[in-house]
């Protein structure tokens, strides 16, 4: 399933895990979940379509090879992949990098300059990007960046700049309901619970607990500053393009929650 989220990006979702026994079974169900409705936490690609060339951001997991590649011929047709970019090593983000660029000759592979393990993942064959590189799309340009919030080494987050999109891979990710996939943030019913937020990162970036939540925050607030972007495209989550600093600012009370609670399995 895809969306274009601004003129030339594309959203290519993916239901990915299956959350709704974990909200079943909660004692205390989370105030967005409803009993008997199927949740996720979704998986994401985006591709960017320039004037003269096109890129994509992650692969989707290997349970969906047939939809990234249908949904690169989809998207860029006989314009070709130009540029195929690994945020981090992981199998739902970089399963299908192999698949893409086999069917994919023209593609040339972007992966994070940071970290050292780029010959285990062979990563090390790849046109390596850190803080600052960019890539001219012809009318937009993908520029990257270190990776603040991250769960491998090598990472990299990206902005478009054009829509001042921010694509921060692992952080801001949350879980959705079924009739949720898709749906932009701002098209949700009811207020935006940061309970999601919670139930993510205490879980799937466990680090979160162990965290110093002043230097942490103080680290969101220079995130807010440097970035200040319309657009956030999570790899976990839906698609913020309202008031996008707003939830950036609440990935504060994220860190706060987290910190309070200690280690959490889920809210309930
Ligand atoms: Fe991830």
């Amino acid at each position: 399933m895809n969306r274009e989220i601004a003129p030339g990006i594309h959203w290519i979702y993916e239901a990915g895990s299956d959350r709704t026994e974990q909200f079943e079974l909660a004692e205390r169900k989370p105030d967005w979940y409803e009993s008997g409705r199927e949740a996720y936490v979704p998986q994401c690609a985006y591709l960017v379509e320039g004037d003269n060339e096109t890129l994509l951001f992650d692969t989707l997991s290997p349970a969906s090879t047939d939809q990234i590649l249908d949904a690169i011929d989809e998207l860029v047709g006989t314009r070709g992949l130009d540029y195929l970019v690994v945020s981090h090593p992981d199998v739902p983000h970089a399963g299908n990098t192999y698949a893409i660029l086999e069917e994919h000759s023209e593609t040339t592979l972007v992966a994070p300059a940071y970290g050292n393990d780029h010959e285990l993942y062979k990563l090390d064959e790849s046109l390596q990007v850190a803080e600052g590189d960019s890539i001219d799309l012809g009318n937009r340009v993908a520029e990257f960046h270190e990776a603040t919030f991250l769960d491998a080494p090598v990472s990299v987050w990206m902005t478009e700049q054009k829509t001042e999109t921010l694509f921060p891979v692992d952080w801001m990710g949350f879980p959705h309901l079924d009739e949720e996939s898709l749906l932009f943030v701002d098209e949700l019913d009811g207020t935006f619970d940061a309970s999601r937020l919670v139930e993510f990162h205490g879980r799937v970036l466990f680090w979160y607990q162990y965290v110093d939540v002043e230097k942490t925050n103080a680290e969101i607030d220079n995130l807010i500053e440097k970035f200040d972007p319309e657009i956030i495209a999570p790899a976990h989550g839906l698609v913020i393009r309202e008031n996008a600093s707003e939830y950036m600012e609440l990935m504060k009370d994220v860190t706060q929650t987290i910190d309070n609670q200690g280690r959490i399995g889920t809210l309930g």
